[in-house]
């Protein structure tokens, strides 16, 4: 049975696997955007997926503004988490078969408030969300032999504190700022143990995604969560031309970088407090998840005694994923 490591976050599923003739891991972003209903199968370039779950019927969508909300903590045990994952698994190439799964929780779910133990019965939850059955409209689905939970954020950084030779007694404070969760830990030496977790299920990017829907509205352009995350980046790399298609009034375009501006700052200052109020003592700091992006030269500034002891990991999106798969490799 072929393993697939997925960080199967609310807004986006990330993938790894290896290739059999390569050892070289593979990658793969895939977005949460589902709309109720099947899309007509027509002249269209983009293959049709419809699903069927429970006597529902969902169809991946990436531009339309009706899609399901799926940034919300819940998300790890609904029927979008199912559809998600299974999409992405389409995506893929690999041939549908039985496979087995590593999947991740965030933080607070994955570990129980009170006193830091496995939640078993949030990890049985997703399980048991995860065996439900699927069916895909002239195709086959994959089938999971055996599925394992695993906590996001901390096993990110297994290579770099390696790479960085991190010392026995430093402390490493690791970020993962997600879409709809901010999940922090602090491990110490090279993964020696885990000193301390802590999780805000509602601090994540979404926050400035849904600023930023909202001032497009202004700009009569409904969005979804893809099309406005679009826009944000166009806007974060300076290519503005990019996003003139996707915005109907462009006059508003002001308004709109405003409104971005003004969460984004929001969105740090709320990441920085949560880490001033949790953490004290630590040496180093990892930056992981998508969020990272917005982090990195607030980071910097913020603790600049740190200097280069502030990383932004490689790929930051996809670092939970391809740990797990270096994890699992030798499992
Ligand atoms: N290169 C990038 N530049 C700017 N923003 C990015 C970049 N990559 C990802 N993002 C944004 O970061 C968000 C978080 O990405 P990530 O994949 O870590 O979230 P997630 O795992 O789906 O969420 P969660 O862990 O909270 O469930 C994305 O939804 C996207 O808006
Ligand atoms: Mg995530």
């Amino acid at each position: 049975m072929i393993k697939v490591f997925c960080d199967d976050g609310s807004t986006a599923i990330k993938l790894c696997w290896y290739d059999k003739q390569h050892h070289e891991p593979k990658t793969l972003i895939s977005q949460n955007t589902f709309t109720e209903g099947w899309k007509p199968v027509g002249f269209a370039s983009d293959p049709i997926y419809n699903y069927e779950v429970d006597g529902l019927k969902y169809s991946f969508s990436k531009a339309s503004a009706e899609v399901i909300p799926t940034t919300n903590i819940d998300f790890q045990y609904r029927t979008e988490n199912l559809l998600s994952v299974h999409h992405a698994l389409q995506l893929s190439g690999i041939t549908p078969q039985e496979i087995e799964l590593w999947v991740t929780l965030p933080i607070s779910e994955y570990y129980t408030n009170h006193d830091a133990q496995e939640n078993t019965f949030n990890i049985q939850r997703k399980i048991s969300n995860l065996q439900r059955s699927i069916s895909l409209n002239k195709r086959q689905v994959f089938t999971f032999g055996k599925i394992r939970v695993y906590p996001e954020s901390v096993p990110a950084v297994v290579s770099a504190l390696q790479i960085d030779n991190v010392h026995p007694l430093e402390q490493s404070l690791v970020v993962d700022l997600g879409g709809t969760t901010l999940d922090c830990g602090v491990i110490e030496g090279q993964f020696d143990s885990i000193a301390k977790i802590s999780s805000d299920a509602g601090t994540g990017v979404s926050l400035v995604i849904r600023h930023v829907q909202d001032a497009l509205l202004k700009a009569d352009t409904l969005s979804n969560y893809y099309v406005a995350d679009t826009i944000i980046r166009e806007m974060m790399a300076g290519n503005d031309v990019n996003i003139f298609p996707l915005i109907n009034n462009v006059e508003y375009i002001a308004t709109v970088k405003t409104a971005f501006e003004i969460s984004r700052n929001r969105l740090i200052e709320k990441v920085i407090q949560h880490v001033e109020q949790n953490y004290r003592g630590f040496h180093r700091i990892y930056l992981t998840g998508g969020g990272a992006e917005y982090l990195y030269t607030a980071f910097n500034a913020h603790w600049s005694t740190f200097k280069t002891k502030i990383k932004k990991l490689e790929t930051p999106q996809l670092a939970l994923v391809k740990a797990l798969a270096e994890i699992g490799k030798h499992q």
